[in-house]
């Protein structure tokens, strides 16, 4: 992992603040990962309160993981101050060190291109500060809303991967889509 020597998060953006997970987020986080059209189509939830909880302690654990890897953060509503979200980079070790994307909102904001504006400043942050070279992500093939943002972020769909996952159960099949660093600046 390229070093960072200034702290790049909190992010700021113009109705969100990015920033790492407290304690004190529990009803916030519980509110929207209990929600099953939110965990529709993820691997996890729907969410009972021990869940969100051990959702938060491993949450925790990652902020003080040396080398960090992972970048899970709340997604704030700046206005109310509220946790509405999250935003991740996962970053792996090594050369090809390969890093994802994903992200998570409350279904009350659905819509209103806050996760397109929080994926944007990560993946801003990825290239730019941490020096990432290729940032990925991948969904469910029925999940629209969220391919909706890759592709309204001009990320290129990659690949449509045959069932590679199971969600509540089922095994689904995934789109990849990606962006690399010298697409990014040029857009
Ligand atoms: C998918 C999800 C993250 C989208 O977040 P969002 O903030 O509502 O998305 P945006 O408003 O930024 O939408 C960006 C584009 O995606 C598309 N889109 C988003 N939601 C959509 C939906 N429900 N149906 C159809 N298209 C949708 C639209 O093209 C939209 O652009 P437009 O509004 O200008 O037409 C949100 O619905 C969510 O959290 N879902 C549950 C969790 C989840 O599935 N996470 C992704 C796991 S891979």
């Amino acid at each position: 992992m390229t070093p960072s020597i200034k702290p790049w998060f909190p992010i700021r953006t113009e109705r969100l603040v990015l920033r790492d997970f407290r304690e004190t987020d529990f009803e916030d986080v519980q509110a929207y990962g209990s929600d099953p059209e939110v965990t529709r189509y993820m691997v996890w939830g729907p969410n009972a309160p021990d869940d969100t909880r051990a959702f938060l302690a491993r949450a925790l654990a990652q902020q003080t993981a040396r080398p960090r890897l992972e970048f899970g953060f709340a997604i704030e509503h700046a206005e109310t101050g509220h946790v509405i979200g999250s935003a991740a980079l996962h970053l792996r070790e090594g050369p090809n060190r390969p890093v994802e994307l994903g992200y998570c909102l409350h279904r009350e904001w659905w819509r209103q291109g806050l996760v397109t504006e929080a994926a944007s400043a990560l993946i801003d942050a990825g290239f730019r500060t941490l020096g990432l070279h290729r940032i990925a992500a991948t969904c469910d093939v029925r999940n629209v809303g969220s391919f909706g943002v890759m592709e309204k972020l001009g990320m290129r769909r990659e690949g449509h991967l045959r069932e590679d996952r199971q969600v509540k159960g089922e095994w689904c099949d995934s789109y990849i889509y990606a962006v690399l660093a010298d697409e990014w600046s040029r857009r």
